[in-house]
């Protein structure tokens, strides 16, 4: 049976898909188009794809398609729904990415509040010639109330790690979740738009679905704190990206922090010439450790879908 593996691939689970598969590999380090990729899966049994959009039209293209196995926990590329209708499993790597994305959120929720690139950009140009008591002046986290937007295994792992900064922690999410898993985060549930009224830090950690397209929309950035910031590492389209440049840009909250973009990897005119940002290029999972851990999960859901076994982290 044959693999097609839309993007370079960690060589210890490359082996072992090759062990037992016919496995071919883009080598150009960049997304294929809609026909590329429609093209290389017309005969293949299953497509390992990373970032890649799998509309109805690449599923229709994969005659022979079994299974279209994600390099990632987000399946918001793959039309998941039409797969299934056409009998193709859709799989994702949930689980090995949680603690390295909260570190992730950490680090820019960090690096905003305490104008971490900021200051890094003052000290490379030579700007650093005397101790200034008023310098570049962040906000503290300690002790602030973080709103958390979806609380499954990321959020929590993200509400976790608040606990050491003794913070108030408050949580929305479409169900409320056991007073156990409240109590181990000091966690209230609240509806979004107090959270939205309360917090000093508001993180999303929400699937992109129909229903969390634009849930921060530009009514709902006007709730917040003049002093809030803003971070996303989920997905960018959660975000009314335009609508959170023009608050930006008003000083109506005091700054974001993003590691994913409405339409990545394009960003919203204006969002890079701002200072009261922090944007990476949607790095989330991307440690070493993490990234071959993921692909050994694709490397688990391909083989037992290809030996006709049930993957072990089918979506659909
Ligand atoms: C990365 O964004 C993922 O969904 O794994």
């Amino acid at each position: 049976m044959k693999v097609f593996i839309s993007y370079r691939f960690p060589e210890a689970a490359l082996a072992r898909i090759k062990e037992k598969f016919d496995v071919s590999v883009n080598q150009e380090e960049r997304l294929l188009s809609k026909e590329e990729l429609s093209a290389r899966v017309a005969a293949v049994d299953a497509l390992v794809c990373l970032g890649n959009r799998v509309d109805r039209d690449v599923i229709d293209a994969g005659k022979k398609l079994k299974i279209v196995a994600n390099y990632g926990v987000g399946y918001n590329n793959i039309d998941a729904e039409y797969a299934a209708k056409k009998q193709v499993m859709v799989t994702n790597t949930p689980g090995v990415l949680t603690e390295t994305t909260a570190d992730l959120t950490w680090t820019i929720l960090m690096s905003i509040a305490r104008r971490i690139v900021e200051a890094d950009r003052f000290t490379r140009s030579g700007n650093f010639n005397k101790f200034d008591p008023y310098r570049l002046l962040g906000t503290d986290v300690y002790g602030k109330t973080l709103g958390i937007v979806g609380l499954g295994r990321i959020g929590q792992a993200v509400a976790k790690r608040s606990l050491g900064f003794d913070m108030k922690v408050l949580y929305f999410a479409v169900r409320q979740k056991d007073q156990e898993t409240e109590q181990r985060y000091g966690a209230t549930y609240v509806d979004l738009d107090t959270l939205l009224r309360e917090s000093d830090f508001v993180t999303l950690h929400v699937p992109l679905m129909d229903s969390t397209h634009h849930l921060i929309d530009k009514d709902k950035l006007a709730l917040m704190k003049p002093t809030a910031f803003l971070v996303n590492a989920s997905r960018g389209a959660v975000i009314d990206e335009q609508a959170l440049v023009e608050v930006l840009k008003e000083r109506k909250i005091a700054g974001a922090a993003l590691d994913v973009y409405e339409k990545e990897p394009q960003l919203s005119p204006g969002l890079s010439e701002l200072n009261n940002v922090v944007l990476i290029p949607h790095l989330g999972s991307a440690t070493q450790q993490t990234r071959n851990a993921m692909a050994e999960i694709v490397a688990d859901n391909v083989i037992a879908a290809l030996q006709g076994e049930p993957p072990p982290n089918l979506v659909n």
